[in-house]
């Protein structure tokens, strides 16, 4: 498995995942694979898009990693361990510290009836063990560094805009300082300008502090803007996966042809 000074600090190799889909009328469990042998591997400070239509198995993956689910088959390795060595309800604390999340609704993800500012301190709290003036200065830090006004941490969510919200949630991921962030669908309920702002403190963010992501999108316009490499999902499996430019420049598959014919236009492609 990878190791800690290697350049990939996911590494994702023949991965297969099922559900369970009821049982039968014996009472055993009927399931359905919806990964089948996928691998790939983000390296340290840049970003992978998984990218697919709905149904695809791009949250599952993304789930898996996070070690919400349970694998059948295959490996996950983070920075020199086996994740999937490890028992399942024994996910070490330190990963889950490097291993983030950010969804595509902060109104569900954040906590209706919980202060903006009170939500991240608690991130902190948890995390980081810290109080008083020290938990204070670091909630601000997280503030300013996702480009939110102090003043916002005085608000509930529903006192926010959705581009507020979505910072709310990016800072409560950054609070235990991650090396790794998921982001399943982050921008996609964000009006374009919105978006626009959200990816360009993602990059920033990466740069910043080396992060990698693991960008979940069915938007084909934002994954060439930020993502490094890109793999295409098809029911579980991948139909092309390698450089961005490669795959949006030379797709090997009809099918990432036909998604990339469905957009009518976006940055730097021009009409055929
Ligand atoms: N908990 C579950 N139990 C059973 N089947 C599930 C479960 N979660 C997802 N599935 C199925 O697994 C497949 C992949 O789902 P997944 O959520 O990974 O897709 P996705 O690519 O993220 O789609 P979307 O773009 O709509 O979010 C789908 O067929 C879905 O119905
Ligand atoms: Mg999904």
């Amino acid at each position: 498995m990878n190791a800690p000074n290697d350049d990939v600090i996911l590494r994702v190799e023949d991965l297969t995942i099922r559900y369970e889909k009821g049982r039968s009328i014996w009472g055993t469990p009927r399931y359905g694979q919806v990964v089948h042998g996928v691998s790939f591997s983000v390296k340290r400070g840049e970003t992978f898009g998984l990218v697919g239509e709905s149904g695809s198995g791009k949250s599952t993956i993304g789930k898996a990693i996070l070690r919400q689910i349970p694998v059948l088959g295959g490996t996950i390795g983070f920075d020199g361990e086996t994740v999937t060595d490890w028992p399942e309800g024994t996910t070490p604390l330190a990963y889950r510290r490097a291993v983030q999340v950010v969804f595509q609704s902060p109104r569900l993800s954040l906590n209706a009836r919980m202060l903006a500012r009170d939500t991240v301190a608690e991130a902190v709290h948890f995390h980081l063990g810290l109080q008083g003036r020290e938990l204070d200065e670091r909630v601000d830090r997280l503030f300013d560094d996702v480009g939110l006004a102090r003043h916002l941490g005085d608000r509930y969510p529903d006192e926010l805009s959705g581009g507020q919200q979505q910072r709310v949630a990016i800072a409560r991921a950054l609070a235990c300082d991650p090396r790794l962030v998921i982001c399943d669908e982050a921008v996609s309920a964000l009006d374009v300008s919105t978006q626009a702002q959200v990816i360009a403190l993602l990059r920033r963010l990466q740069e910043e502090r080396g992060l990698s992501y693991v960008f979940i999108s069915h938007d084909l316009g934002v994954v060439r803007n930020l993502c490094h490499q890109v793999g295409v999902l098809q029911h579980g499996r991948f139909t092309d996966i390698g450089l961005t430019e490669d795959i949006f420049e030379r797709p090997r598959s009809d099918y990432t042809r036909a998604l990339l014919d469905a957009i009518p236009r976006f940055p730097g492609r021009t009409a055929a």
